[in-house]
């Protein structure tokens, strides 16, 4: 089913790790929302420029340091085209999206926002884009408001408008690191401009899973972390309007993002640059335009239809097997979520069912997920996440099956 659309086992073939067994089983690797597997083109890319080129960038003048300095801002490129940005410009690397949500916080947010202004965050949110909004409403005296969820996990935006009164941000994921939910954003976007609203959208869930265009989407500023896109950690970061870039003040202060010191003060340095203080990770950027290319020439529609074919087959095999003794907390329309699927098994904590199911050699995430405002509303203190990406094919949700009735099983004694 999943073959018309990937070609899995060839890129089974290119993920080392995939080779390996944990206690004498097979790995099945399912937790990619957490972070995803590397392929062999992103270790290589990062070897090669470790053992032939590397230079710190923007510093040197001899030939190493200009060929490293070249790779750096080709990965920046990269990004670009893959997010549908007009120029490399617009993109500012960061050490994840938390930082890139940060910076619009502590950047473009401390310099907009003062007390009685709000900022609208939904239900749905990862704490990366809770906390930094927490953290400013706590100092400035901003309020926070809340999307509700509709009861099939979707975003509830009958009151919208009244929301986005008198709001000055909607900060709001582009899908749910939980529920799989996909927003549709370009109505999100339209209803908070109309509003007077600025629109950051967290691409964490999106970028890796299915083409963005930051420009249809009409956003103002759009997060994403290469580690879950088959890119390195260390290395994530931040598109934004051009115009806003300019007029935001610098982030963090120190090398590279300065264009001259004195005693008396500093000039900052162009965009992006003003935003990229310190040495910057510049294998791990490497790293993340290998996996762009890698991405890209899969084609991230022909990504997004093997993961909506593999959740409808995985969707159906685990009500079949499991009818109402698991729920499911997220869509069952696969056309409006992705491959991200949270369980609750009937009287089974969420560690005891990751514990074993581990010992048949399948990983599940096993938590709140970052997301503790969401289980609040789901009602339970944590799930059990299996998440799908392009290595996984159905024998892996097959596995998935057979490891989850180990664990019923077992609980049942
Ligand atoms: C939706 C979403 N936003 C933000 C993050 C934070 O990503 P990072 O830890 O790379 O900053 C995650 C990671 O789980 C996520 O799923």
């Amino acid at each position: 089913m999943s073959a018309a659309t990937l070609d899995v086992a060839r890129i089974q073939a290119d993920f080392p790790i995939l080779k390996r067994q944990v206690h004498g089983k097979r790995l099945v690797y399912l937790d990619s929302a957490s972070s995803s597997q590397k392929p062999i083109q992103v270790l290589d890319a990062m070897d090669r420029v470790y053992r032939e080129s590397y230079a710190n960038v923007h510093r040197g003048v001899y030939t190493i340091a200009e060929e490293t300095t070249a790779a750096y801002e080709a990965a920046r490129g990269k990004v670009a085209k893959l997010l549908g940005a007009a120029s490399a410009k617009e993109i500012v690397f960061t050490k994840n999206i938390t930082e890139a949500i940060n910076l619009v916080a502590y950047s473009w947010a401390r310099a907009n926002l003062r007390a009685g202004d709000a900022i609208v965050v939904t239900e749905m949110e990862h704490h990366a884009n809770v906390v930094p909004w927490h953290i400013l409403a706590a100092e400035r005296g901003v309020e926070l408001r809340w999307i509700p969820l509709t009861p099939d996990y979707q975003l509830d935006t009958t009151k919208l408008d009244d929301l986005l009164d008198g709001a000055k941000l909607l900060a709001v994921t582009a899908a749910s690191n939980v529920l799989g939910t996909i927003n549709d954003l370009r109505q999100l976007a339209d209803a908070a401009h109309a509003a007077g609203a600025r629109v950051l959208v967290d691409g964490a869930q999106a970028v890796p899973h299915f083409p963005v265009d930051v420009q249809a989407w009409d956003a103002d500023f759009v997060g994403f972390t290469a580690h879950k896109m088959l890119g390195p950690s260390g290395i994530g970061g931040l598109w934004a309007r051009p115009e806003l870039l300019e007029e935001m003040p610098p982030f963090l202060g120190g090398g590279e993002m300065i264009r001259e010191v004195t005693k008396e003060g500093f000039l900052p340095n162009e965009v992006p640059w003003k935003f990229e203080a310190g040495t910057m990770p510049i294998a791990e950027a490497i790293g993340l335009g290998a996996a762009v290319d890698y991405l890209s020439a899969l084609g991230l529609d022909a990504v997004r239809a093997h993961e909506k074919s593999l959740t409808k087959y995985a969707l159906d095999r685990l009500t079949d097997r499991f009818g109402d003794r698991l729920r499911i907390d997220g869509p069952r329309d696969i056309e409006v979520r992705g491959g991200t699927i949270s369980m609750v098994l009937e009287g089974i904590h969420a560690h005891d069912v990751a514990q074993v199911v581990d010992e048949e050699g399948v990983c599940v995430r096993a938590s709140h997920h970052c997301a503790k405002p969401l289980m609040r509303v789901l009602e339970v203190p944590a799930t059990v996440r299996a998440s799908l990406y392009v290595y996984n094919d159905e024998a892996d949700v097959d596995a998935l099956v057979e490891a989850l009735s180990k664990a019923e099983q077992f609980f049942a004694i």
